[in-house]
C-alpha cells in the first residue's frame, strides 16, 4: 500500500495528517457509478462521511447527487457544483434558518422526520411563495445488526416517522398547499456488513410503498438510504466494495413501478478506504504489565475507536521488513488527557521506536470530519496522492 516514495515524502512532513489516495477514491466512485447505472439507480453521496474539498470535487465530477444533514452541508454541495436537482436535505432537527437556506437553494427535496417538521416547512415555503418537495423518512423498525450508536431504523431511535403516525402524515400532506410529496425515505444504520439487512429493508419498503398507493399518494422516489459497510480488517485486499452484489439485492427484492426512481445515500463505502491517518510514535513506554506506544494523533483526529469501539488496522510503515522484526504487544494510545484516548489495546506490532510512522488505515469516512479541537489541538492537515504526486500541507 505505501511505497518507499510515500514513506520518503511522509518523513518530510509534520504529523499527524490525513493521507488521501485520490486514485483509489476515483476507482471506488467509478465502480459504484457503473454498478448503479446497470439498474438506473441514483446515488447521492452522504457528505457527512467526508466533506474534504478534494473529496467533494471528485464525487461531484463523478455525477453523484448530495445527501446533506445540515444547512452548511447543503451550501457546501451547492458551492462544489452539485446539481441542485440532486441535493436532498435530511436530519431530525432542521432549524428554520437551515430550511430557508435550502428553500433558497431550490434543492430537490427535504427528507422530513416528523409531522411538525412538515408543518414548519409548509409555513416557511409559503412565506417565500414556494413549493417544497418532501419525502417522508419512515422508521421501518429494521435491525441493522451494527453498533448500537450507528443503528437508526429501530423504533427506539430518534430518526424518522413511526408507521403508526403515517395517517397523520397523509392528512397533513393533503392540507399543506406548499408541500409536494415526492416519495419515501429510509436509512437503517451504518457499517452494515450483513446484507440480509438490506433484504429485510426491501420487504418493509414494499409494504409501505403499497400503503402509500392505497392512500392515493403516488410515490415517485424510493430512497433506501446508505449504510453499506467496508472491511476495516483487510484494507489492502478488500479495497473496493462489491457494489454489483449490493445493488443486486435491491434489484431482486425491491418492487418498483414504471417511472419510479430508486435513490441511495452512500457515504462510508465510497470514501473509507481512500484515506489513512498518518502519525508518528512520540514515546515508547515499557511497563511491567503493558507497553504503550504514544502517538502524536489521538481521539481529536480520529474518534471512531473511542466512540464506537471501532477497529482500525494499525501499521508501522517505517518497518518495511516486518517478517524479521521482533514483535511486541502494545496499547496504541494518543496524547489526549483522557484514558479513553486509545486506538487499540494489546496489538502485536513490530518493535517500534520514537519517530516511526504509524498508519491508521480505513480512515476516510467519519475521520477528518469528526476531528475536534479538544485540548486546543491544531486542526488536522491533509495531503493528497493524486495522479503523480503528493500535494498538500
Ligand atoms: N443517510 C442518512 C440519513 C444517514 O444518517 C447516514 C449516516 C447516511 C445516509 C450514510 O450512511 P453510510 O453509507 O455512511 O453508512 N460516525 C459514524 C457513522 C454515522 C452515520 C450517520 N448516518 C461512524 O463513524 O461509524
Amino acid at each position: 500500500m505505501f511505497s518507499p516514495a510515500h514513506i520518503a515524502r511522509f518523513n518530510e512532513l509534520e504529523t499527524p495528517f490525513y493521507y488521501y489516495d485520490l486514485n483509489l477514491l476515483q476507482q471506488t466512485l467509478n465502480a459504484c457509478k457503473d454498478a448503479a447505472a446497470e439498474h438506473d439507480y441514483h446515488v447521492h453521496y452522504a457528505l457527512k462521511a467526508n466533506f474534504n474539498p478534494k473529496v467533494l470535487q471528485a464525487v461531484q465530477a463523478t455525477g453523484f447527487g448530495a445527501d446533506c444533514v445540515s444547512g452548511n452541508e447543503v451550501l457546501a454541495a451547492v458551492d462544489h457544483g452539485f446539481d441542485k436537482r440532486k441535493i436532498v436535505f435530511a436530519g431530525v432537527g432542521k432549524s428554520d434558518r437551515e430550511i430557508n437556506a435550502a428553500l433558497d437553494a431550490d434543492i430537490f427535496c427535504f427528507n422530513v422526520e416528523s409531522v411538525q417538521e412538515l408543518e414548519v416547512i409548509n409555513g416557511l415555503a409559503g412565506a417565500k411563495s414556494k413549493t417544497a418537495r418532501v419525502a417522508i423518512r419512515i422508521n421501518p423498525n429494521v435491525d441493522a445488526h451494527t453498533h448500537h450508536y450507528i443503528t437508526t431504523g429501530l423504533e427506539e431511535n430518534k430518526f424518522g416517522i413511526n408507521t403508526w403516525q403515517l395517517h397523520d402524515v397523509v392528512s397533513t400532506l393533503k392540507t399543506c398547499p406548499n408541500l409536494e410529496f415526492t416519495g419515501i425515505h429510509f436509512h437503517v444504520g451504518s457499517q452494515i456488513t450483513d446484507l440480509d439487512v438490506f433484504k429485510n429493508l426491501c420487504i418493509r419498503v414494499n409494504e409501505l410503498h403499497e400503503w402509500f398507493d392505497r392512500q392515493q399518494l403516488p410515490v415517485k422516489v424510493l430512497n433506501v438510504g446508505g449504510g453499506l459497510g467496508v472491511d476495516y480488517y483487510n484494507p489492502d485486499t478488500n479495497t473496493v466494495a462489491d457494489f454489483k452484489n449490493y445493488f443486486k439485492i435491491f434489484k431482486d427484492n425491491l418492487l418498483i413501478k414504471a417511472g419510479q426512481e430508486v435513490h441511495f445515500e452512500l457515504g462510508r463505502v465510497l470514501v473509507a478506504q481512500c484515506a489513512s491517518l498518518i502519525s508518528r510514535v512520540l514515546y515508547v513506554k515499557n511497563g511491567q504489565k503493558k507497553n504503550f506506544l504514544v502517538l502524536d494523533a489521538g481521539m481529536t483526529e480520529l474518534i471512531r475507536p473511542m466512540l464506537y469501539q471501532a477497529y482500525h488496522h494499525l501499521e508501522n510503515i517505517s518497518k518495511q521488513d516486518i517478517d524479521q522484526a521482533v514483535t511486541v504487544n502494545y496499547d496504541v494510545v494518543g496524547p489526549i488527557c483522557e484514558s479513553t484516548d486509545c486506538f487499540r489495546t494489546d496489538v502485536a506490532m513490530p518493535e517500534s521506536f520514537r519517530g516511526n510512522l504509524i498508519a491508521i488505515r480505513t480512515a476516510g469516512a467519519y475521520g477528518e470530519v469528526m476531528a475536534s479541537g479538544y485540548n486546543l489541538r491544531n486542526r488536522v492537515q491533509s495531503v493528497y496522492w493524486g495522479q503523480q504526486e503528493l500535494q498538500g500541507i
